[in-house]
């Protein structure tokens, strides 16, 4: 590991003001070269601080060495069975199971990949109906703070005859172990929580709620899209049978991702493919396999599970020194703290809306108010509105969200532009 990213393993200091945009494209090449995931995103941004690493990450400059390699050379296909190029590529894709199967105390045979945590949580959740008719399970738990990936097909199994309960969460934003158990029923046949809430960052007790369904037949799926390789120990936990992975809320591209299927009792879920096609990964997701993204992803989880505990102190470091700076404004923050993944906060500056914030810190930062009272369409974010936060503070909510490598911004600025 060449990396001068691993040097610099924390950076939270403010902006120098010596970007100069002229430069930008040149340094930001210096950049890659280098490995130096923090000139990457310092360039990439200007003098704007990136922070919204909920929505995507940066490349890792180590994972796009991974991807290059087998987008330029080892350009086999997996699927070759009458030569080397085919065998080495069907290695890479092996390897990068090994890597994704390591992060959360799985076996290569568990990981099936996929386009990514949209595709996964589509399969975990329509591809257990037809066991559900066939078994007369048609009764499914999940909860009002899912992302529209879980929402949407939880829906979908509603329209097609399911019963679903939505659970609501508690006004600190997360599911109680005991509510999921309250729910269970004799003919439950899927519990689907996710593992960290992607607009408050809370963490959700999914070891809890596994401990709970304890030797319930319920299968239990985990939307990981937002804490696989972040928070390493509850995804271990044997009761979770299924689990969502995205590649690029890990510093790996967009468009890869993966799903899990652990075995209980020695039987895998039987889960049921939504694509028909080759039969590649085993029948369950047909299409020639994207090696170098596998490759990319595997990368990913691979530096993620060995980093992890840098990239969580680093990510502390920032949100304290992100909140101190913050304080003049008074924000009020949505989702407890104490239960919360270190790169993620959602607040609202009491008495000013989103719109107005963003506007005033357009030069500074980048944010997201996604996940707040749209403009276009007024509606809420369903998982503000599930916890009960008052709509006056619902209307300011912002998103931060950052990584290991990320900057901050000028804090000073973003209080005078908004008190000043
Ligand atoms: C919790 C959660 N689930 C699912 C997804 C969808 O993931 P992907 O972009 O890999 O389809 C996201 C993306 O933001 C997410 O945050």
């Amino acid at each position: 590991m060449s990396s001068s990213s691993s040097k610099r393993s924390c950076s939270a200091g403010p902006a120098d003001g010596d970007s100069n945009q002229e430069n930008v494209t040149d340094r930001m090449v210096q950049s890659v070269l280098a490995h130096d995931t923090h000139a990457i995103m310092e360039h990439a941004t200007g003098m704007v601080r990136y922070l919204d690493c909920a929505a995507t990450t940066p490349v890792d400059p180590r994972v796009r060495e991974e991807v290059l390699l087998y987008l330029d050379h080892e350009f086999g296909n997996a699927g070759s069975r009458t030569h080397d190029f085919g065998r080495r590529a069907r290695n890479a894709v092996e390897a990068a199971r090994d890597r994704v199967a390591a992060v959360v105390s799985a076996s290569r045979g568990d990981v099936f990949f996929t386009s990514g945590a949209t595709e996964s949580n589509n399969l975990a959740i329509l591809g257990l109906e037809e066991h559900g008719r066939a078994t007369g399970r048609t009764h499914v738990i999940t909860s009002r703070i899912e992302h529209h990936a879980v929402l949407e097909p939880m829906t979908e199994l509603e329209r097609r005859g399911f019963d679903v309960t939505w659970l609501d969460p508690t006004p600190g934003g997360w599911i109680e172990a005991d509510a999921v158990r309250d729910a269970l029923r004799p003919e439950t046949l899927l519990v689907s929580i996710m593992h960290v809430n992607n607009e408050t960052g809370v963490l959700q007790p999914v070891a809890d709620i596994a401990g709970a369904l304890g030797d319930h037949p319920a299968f239990f799926h985990v939307d990981a899209a937002q804490g696989f390789g972040k928070e390493v120990r509850s995804l271990a936990h044997k009761r979770i049978d299924l689990i969502s992975v995205s590649g690029h809320k890990i510093h790996a591209p967009k468009g890869v991702g993966a799903l899990l299927l652990r075995r209980r009792n020695n039987e895998r879920p039987p889960v049921k493919p939504l694509l028909l096609g080759g039969g590649q990964e085993r029948g369950l997701r047909a299409g020639t396999l994207p090696v170098h993204q596998i490759a990319g992803l595997g990368k990913a989880a691979e530096l993620a599970l060995a980093e992890w505990p840098m990239r969580d102190r680093c990510c502390r470091a920032f949100r304290e020194r992100l909140l101190e700076g913050l304080a003049p404004l008074a924000p009020v923050i949505h989702g407890d703290l104490e239960r919360s993944l270190p790169n993620i906060v959602n607040l609202s500056i009491p008495g000013i809306d989103a719109d107005t914030v963003m506007e005033a810190w357009s030069e500074l930062v980048a944010v997201s108010d996604g996940a707040a009272c749209t403009s276009a369409s007024y509606t809420c974010s369903h998982v503000l509105s599930a916890m009960r936060v008052p709509e006056a503070q619902m209307s300011g909510a912002l998103r931060f969200s950052w990584c290991h490598s990320s900057e901050l911004p000028d804090l000073a600025a973003m209080v005078a532009a908004i008190d000043g």
